[in-house]
């Protein structure tokens, strides 16, 4: 039985200040992330209780207590701030999941500095837009990603330092790179905390929109109140529990539930560091008795894939609770988990913008298959007129979901680019840019994004950045980038490319503009088709019609296209 309360029980005079008491902070205190992930556990006397249970390639493990990690995140601390890295510069990661990234992260907020963790499979264009844009000033990385950084430093003025935590003592160093070994170094017993409060900016996460470069979404150390408390309540964590939260750091369920959520609230986590594999999974939850599991949909649609009969070769019984988020959850896959596992997924909603959960299934609350669920207790939700901004009374029309500014994790602004920032907000509402719809219980049920982002496999990837990336190729003219569906990862990208004279189309040409995409921004981003076109459909005023192809892969009505040109 959950110990977390109903959820009637917890809307009713819900006060934020619960989430502060139970964290020992009042208006004005002191509020290190870094701080309360490690100092504190071990103050409340779980200094010797697992933190980390790590496991990497080949099996190998490594397992760290709340002590290690408080030593170790000073450790990194203090080796940051005598490279001299200043309070409120950007430190970004540029790690695989190895221990060093979920440290790295603490010790980077331990010193007041701001974390700017980076997906590692990005491609130096990836990687330069997001390090240009924050004007990073140190990059932390491994010794088989630093060649995308040497690519890029030239053209980086503000980066001074790029740390390598597994150099390799025969391979020389090159300017501005530094070698620091966690294993190695003295750990760090006492540390100066720097004194950060609730407004001080701790992480800034990339996330991509429909115009423009990706924007940095700057977050506050106050974040720990939302994270924290949505930690207990949704996914429910508690003193014994063993938790996996399948996701990267590089993105934000990764950060706010893979670091802090996990260990603000003193809970033993694990980490793989692989791909996903579905025997490699099971045999994960079955060796560490996994009891909490927070995943995502493409991974589940991945697991059902492969089906029921290898389910059966592995002991899952220590599994409690599972939840999922980052794409809609369809509610085959939450009635098929209930079968095979014994429990529905429970799905949670939220966005990098926000910080934390948003709308979920909250434990104990009876589960509609296909609804992402109830908003959090002190979250404020609606579906709101597309036109007026005004919530939607009736059930079950079509809206956008639109969220009451005020709670802690919310980002403070856009970095470098307030404007942007201010637009997410309409008659006092944020909007989120997806559109949903409430049935008269007040269950929201997803329909779609409101922008022309693809969602694949839970992470966005922005039209624009693709088609800026494509340009780059000699071979390119123009482009146009879409989503396609696709069975497992929802959608994926497609582009429609016409190339310059004296460039063929073809099979070898498809490959190398896919490769090329990869290397330059990552796998996620690469299209898994590209049709070539002698010419793109543009309005009159020469914008590409990015909607008309869309709904043609998509299979729906096209539309007015009386504004089309070449139709
Ligand atoms: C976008 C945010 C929140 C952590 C991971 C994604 C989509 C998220 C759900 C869900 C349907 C979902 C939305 C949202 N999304 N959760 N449960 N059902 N769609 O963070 O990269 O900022 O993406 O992901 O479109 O706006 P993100």
């Amino acid at each position: 039985m959950s110990n977390i309360g109903s959820y009637e029980q917890r809307i009713k005079n819900f006060d934020w200040s619960l989430s502060e008491k139970e964290l020992d902070y009042k208006a004005g205190d002191v509020l290190n992330i870094g701080w309360h992930c490690t100092d504190r556990i071990c103050r409340q006397g779980k200094a010797d209780k697992l933190a980390l249970i790590w496991e990497g390639r080949g099996g190998k493990e490594k397992r760290y207590t709340f002590n290690d990690i408080r030593l170790a995140t000073n450790t990194i601390g203090a080796f940051l701030r005598g490279q001299g890295i200043k309070p409120n510069e950007r430190v970004c990661l540029f790690l695989d999941k190895v221990p060093e990234l979920y440290l790295g992260f603490l010790g980077i907020l331990k010193i007041g500095a701001v974390v700017q963790p980076l997906f590692s499979a990005f491609g130096d264009e990836s990687l330069h837009v997001r390090l240009e844009n924050a004007e990073t000033a140190a990059v932390i990385t491994q010794k088989k990603h630093v060649s995308k950084v040497r690519k890029i430093r030239d053209k980086l003025p503000h980066l001074r330092h790029i740390v390598v935590v597994d150099a390799d003592p025969a391979a020389p160093l090159q300017e501005r790179e530094t070698a620091f070994s966690l294993e190695k170094a003295a750990p760090v017993e006492h540390l100066d905390i720097h004194p950060t409060s609730a407004e001080t900016p701790s992480v800034l996460h990339y996330t991509s929109g429909t115009t423009g470069m990706p924007k940095g979404v700057q977050h506050v150390h106050y974040s720990l109140i939302s994270q924290y408390l949505t930690a207990r309540w949704v996914l429910d964590l508690r003193d014994d529990d063993i938790y996996w939260c399948t996701a990267d750091p590089g993105w934000v369920t990764g950060t706010s539930y893979g670091i802090i959520g996990a260990w603000a609230t003193g809970t033993t986590q694990c980490v793989l560091d692989l791909g996903f594999m579905t025997e490699a999974w099971y045999k994960f939850i079955e060796k560490h008795r996994v009891t909490v599991w927070y995943s995502a949909p493409t991974a589940i649609r991945s697991l059902m894939k492969t089906g029921e009969e290898v389910v059966k070769k592995y002991d899952l019984s220590s599994l409690r609770h599972l939840v999922s988020v980052g794409e809609p959850l369809n509610a085959e896959a939450v009635i098929w988990s209930e079968k095979v596992y014994g429990l529905p997924f429970h799905d949670s909603y939220w966005q990098t913008e926000t910080g934390s959960i948003m709308i979920s299934n909250y434990p104990g609350m009876k589960i509609k298959p296909g609804s992402m669920g109830r908003p959090f207790p002190g979250i404020t939700a609606a579906v709101l007129d597309p036109n007026s901004f005004a919530p939607l009374d009736e059930p079950g029309k079509v809206g956008l979901i639109g969220l009451r500014p005020g709670w802690p994790s919310m980002m403070r602004t856009y970095w470098k680019n307030e404007e942007t920032y201010r637009q997410k907000f309409q008659n006092g509402w944020y909007l989120t840019g997806d559109r949903a719809r409430l049935d008269k219980d007040g269950y929201f049920w997803f329909v779609g994004r409101d922008d022309d982002v693809i969602n694949t496999g839970g992470h966005l990837v922005s039209p624009f950045e693709v088609e800026s990336a494509l340009l780059e190729h000699p071979a390119v003219a123009e482009s146009a980038v879409v989503s396609k569906p696709d069975d497992i990862n929802m959608e994926v990208v497609k582009a429609f490319v016409a190339l310059k004279p004296g460039h063929p189309p073809g099979a070898d040409s498809e490959l190398e503009i896919m490769n090329f995409i990869r290397k330059k921004l990552s796998p996620l981003a690469m299209p898994q088709e590209i049709e070539f076109v002698e010419s793109l459909p543009k309005t009159r005023s020469g914008k590409i019609m990015r909607r008309l192809l869309h709904a043609r892969e998509w299979g729906e009505e096209i539309g007015d296209t009386s504004s089309l040109e070449n139709d």
